[in-house]
């Protein structure tokens, strides 16, 4: 049994606070390298969420709200009101890296929200209540993940196999993971779960990182490539799939790694149950459909390799679209550490959000 209060989880720190620093995994090193990059300022911050050294909605989340800690002890003036401005220049940065997540603003709201309630404080107690700020969010996404996972954990059956897309694990998030915090719940109540990871191209969070953190937590993963899920689904080797979200609309409309979308098709032709596994920050109220979410387009070389391999002619172009949106009704349910929703979804995600923070 994992408690909220157990410190690391998944035996790994994909971010933390230390000694006045940022330190995460660079995670476009595993699973060859296991390296820690250790990061002083908010801009190397924002390079390491765009590069991806740290991706996944809530670890960005995390990334971007010490960010905003470093801005306000990098910060050597007196004047509150100097404070507040850098701050707000520090957000915009960090917004401008990563547009779908909701999780990055969220938190940046949060953190915004204790600097400007305290401006009457002294500026070096402003500094320190950012950075509890800061660390406050990664404990209670952890705690948050490991409630998640145990409710999650019900829907799962004694023995199955499991399919997840991209990484929703303990590296996307505080150290526990959404849809694989589910998967790790279930395995730690002694139930017979193996995971099958789509690679997810062109990136490879699935068959890079869901597989590493899968094995570093001893429960049995398989990677297939992202177009042989339709195979197994048909051949009843996929008893449900989870995965986990960047951003969800008041609708429950999910928008999640590009290929999420595909698979909730799958799932609908084969009668296999599709799951969202996501916290309250992913959450965004203000939008009322997933056609509002907006779609980050990222560099399309990264199609046109693997690795550092070309692997289409020489001026040919590529599309590279990092997201989609799966609609509310392909959605079984969607699992949170407040228990889990089904549909009807708009207002069961309204009465949700009620007592949420920001
Ligand atoms: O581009 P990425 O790797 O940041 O995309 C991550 C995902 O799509 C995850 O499934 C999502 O952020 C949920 S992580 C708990």
């Amino acid at each position: 049994m994992v408690t909220a209060q157990e410190e690391c989880p998944s035996g790994f720190r994909t971010i933390e606070w230390k000694e006045g620093k940022v330190v995460m995994l660079d995670q476009r090193l595993l699973p060859q390298r296991e390296v820690y990059r250790e990061l002083a300022t908010v801009g190397q911050v924002a390079e390491a969420i765009k590069k991806m050294v740290i991706r996944g909605a809530p670890a960005i989340g995390i990334a971007a709200a010490m960010g905003l800690a470093l801005v306000a002890r990098n910060y050597k003036g007196r004047s509150m009101e100097g404070l507040l401005l850098r701050l707000e220049r520090g957000a915009e940065l960090l917004l401008s890296t990563r547009p779908t997540a909701v999780n990055l603003q969220w938190a940046i709201r949060r953190c915004l929200d204790v600097a400007k309630k305290a401006r009457h404080m002294k500026v070096e107690e402003i500094s320190q209540l950012l950075v509890e700020e800061a660390q406050r969010i990664l404990r209670e996404d952890v705690e948050g993940n490991v409630a998640l996972g145990d409710f999650g954990a019900s829907l799962v059956p004694e023995e199955g196999n499991i399919l997840t897309h991209c990484n929703a694990g303990a590296l996307a998030t505080g150290g526990y993971g959404t849809a694989l915090g589910v998967v790790r719940s279930a395995h730690r109540q002694g139930k017979r779960v193996r995971v099958l990871a789509c690679e997810t191209r062109p990136f490879l969070q699935g068959a890079r990182l869901t597989a590493w953190e899968m094995k570093k937590a001893g429960i049995p993963v398989t990677v297939i490539a992202d177009n042989m899920a339709g195979h197994f689904m048909k051949r009843r080797e996929v008893d449900l799939v989870i995965v986990g979200a960047d951003r969800i609309a008041r609708n429950g409309d999910v928008a999640n790694k590009i290929g999420t979308y595909t698979l909730s098709v799958l799932c609908k032709e084969h009668s296999v149950p599709f799951y969202v596994a996501a916290p309250l920050s992913t959450f965004d109220p203000s939008l009322g459909s997933g056609e509002e979410i907006p779609i980050e387009e990222r560099d399309p070389e990264e199609v046109l390799r693997v690795g550092r391999m070309r692997i289409a002619p020489e001026g040919v172009s590529a599309r590279y679209p990092a997201f989609d949106v799966t609609p509310n009704h392909l959605v079984w349910a969607i699992i949170t550490e407040k228990g889990i929703l089904r549909a009807p979804f708009q207002e069961r995600i309204q009465a949700l959000l009620l007592n949420r923070k920001v």
